[in-house]
């Protein structure tokens, strides 16, 4: 049976895949590559009279099928409803949704387009994989041009309470849209609760009137992972980082530069750990690789100005002509850098205000060194906090206890970290890229062997 991924962003199939672009792109890169299908989605291209049909090129086991979109579309669907509206909802912050009818009827027009483009090319035994929020009611879609193969739905971003999703204008279409599916993952049981509710609390609504949800986290291709973090040890750039660094402790983050993944507020949490422990100062550096995201959507440009200000303030305040508390890069890097620099680093620091998994706190892990790991300092507002707790969990709402966390990590003796690296790394090595697909894969299929639940 052919695989059919389906995502608004596709990992260019000649390039190395760079783990700022987010984690969705790498996974499902990953996910393909031992399976083989098709991916099909958005080119990234604008064009102004975009084709019809999609234009499909192989490579190896993956053939990916893309097509271009519009200027209005790319307004309204990316930029628009899917990133205006949707993206601050489902990370509870409705302060920064913006709801526009224009948009969303762009939205629903897309994917109908999509839709469309897909039915061209599908077989009829294909199972069709669908991802995130982007793309809610392409199922929907499908079913309408008569398409009755099996479709399941992954959502790779938190499903908030109903309180907050039901505040959306258009949350009651996109739940009736969900219910095309045959089956709708999520990453944790939180989510699955959250949309079960969603069901049963929506006007007229009833908790049979559901789809199938499963609560299926992600994980990461572990084993490719940890061999790249080893053999990154002779990397330039790696190796002119940790030489600069000379005997400093390296604490690290990465993220899209988005307001979800709390950027400026972990800026303060380190300042603030720097004020807390003056003998410290000199001898450790944050250093944050955060590339831009969707930089035409206003809160994320506010966001770049407000980040420049704050490390502004904090590097020259607390620096010195020999010393800088943090290096912020903004741009992408390969896997193998990140991985070498992962692995180098004495904290991993993922604390963003709330997240559908993080897989950066999967790759910080899968990159130590067995015999002298460093510490994970994660978000409890992380998807990734209901599998790893053995990392020291933070509210990244209160700087002091970031700040703490940070602290303790660094003073941590190396007997514990072990220990606690070790059930971090057995859970990802169970539960990595190749379990969640089959385990999607077989529940969607209905298969026998379909996956005992994670938790
Ligand atoms: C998150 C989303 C993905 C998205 C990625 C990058 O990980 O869950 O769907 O692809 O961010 O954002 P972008 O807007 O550049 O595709």
């Amino acid at each position: 049976m052919r695989l059919v991924v389906v995502s608004n962003r596709v990992s260019a199939p000649d390039r190395e895949g760079k783990i700022g672009v987010g984690g969705l792109a790498v996974a499902l890169r990953a996910a393909l590559r031992e399976r083989g299908g098709i991916w099909f989605g958005w080119s990234g291209r604008v064009a102004a009279a975009p084709a019809e049909h999609p234009q499909i090129v192989q490579r190896g086991k993956v053939g990916y099928a893309v097509v271009d979109i519009a200027p209005i579309d790319r307004d309204e669907y990316y930029l628009g409803f899917a990133n205006r509206a949707l993206w601050p909802n489902m990370h509870y912050r409705l302060g920064l949704t913006q709801f526009s009818r224009a948009e969303f009827s762009g939205y629903m027009r897309v994917n109908r387009r999509f839709a469309l483009a897909l039915a061209a090319i599908i077989q009829p035994d294909d199972l069709v994989w669908v991802h995130d929020y982007h793309l809610i009611p392409f199922a929907a879609e499908l079913r309408r041009l008569g398409i009755t193969n099996r479709i399941g739905y992954f959502h790779h971003i938190p499903w908030p309470p109903i309180d907050v999703f039901g505040a959306l204008p258009g949350s009651d279409d996109l739940l009736a849209a969900l219910k095309a599916y045959d089956l709708v993952g999520v990453q944790t049981e939180r989510d699955a609760g959250n949309l079960a509710r969603s069901f049963a609390e929506t006007p007229g609504g009833t908790p049979d009137a559901a789809p199938r949800i499963i609560a299926l986290p992600i994980g990461i291709d572990t084993a490719a992972f940890r061999i790249a973090a080893q053999r990154a040890e002779s990397n330039s750039v790696v190796a002119r980082t940790m030489s600069e660094l000379g005997a400093r402790r390296l604490v690290i983050g990465v993220d899209r530069l988005d307001y979800s993944k709390g950027i400026v507020e972990r800026l303060e949490s380190f300042e603030r750990f720097m004020i807390s422990n003056p003998d410290r100062r000199g001898n450790v550096m944050l250093l944050q690789i955060s590339p831009p995201s969707r930089s035409e959507v206003l809160e994320y440009e506010q966001l770049g100005r407000q980040t420049d200000e704050t490390l502004g303030r904090i590097n020259s305040t607390l620096g010195d002509p020999s010393w800088m508390p943090i290096r912020f890069v903004k741009r992408a890097y390969t896997h193998a850098v990140l991985a070498g620099l992962f692995r180098n680093a004495a904290v991993g620091l993922v604390t963003p205000m709330r997240d559908g998994m993080n897989l950066v706190a999967k790759e910080y892990v899968a990159a130590q060194r067995p015999d002298d790991p460093g510490v994970l300092v994660l978000s409890r507002f992380a998807g990734a906090a209901a599998q790893m707790r053995e990392a020291l969990i933070v509210n990244p709402f209160d700087k002091f206890e970031v700040a703490e966390a940070i602290s303790t990590a660094l003073l941590m003796p190396k007997d514990e970290r072990i220990a606690r690296w070790r059930v971090l790394f057995d859970g990802l090595c169970r539960q990595d890229i190749g379990w969640w697909t089959q385990s999607f894969v077989d529940a969607l299929t209905g298969s026998a062997n379909a996956a005992a639940p994670p938790f």
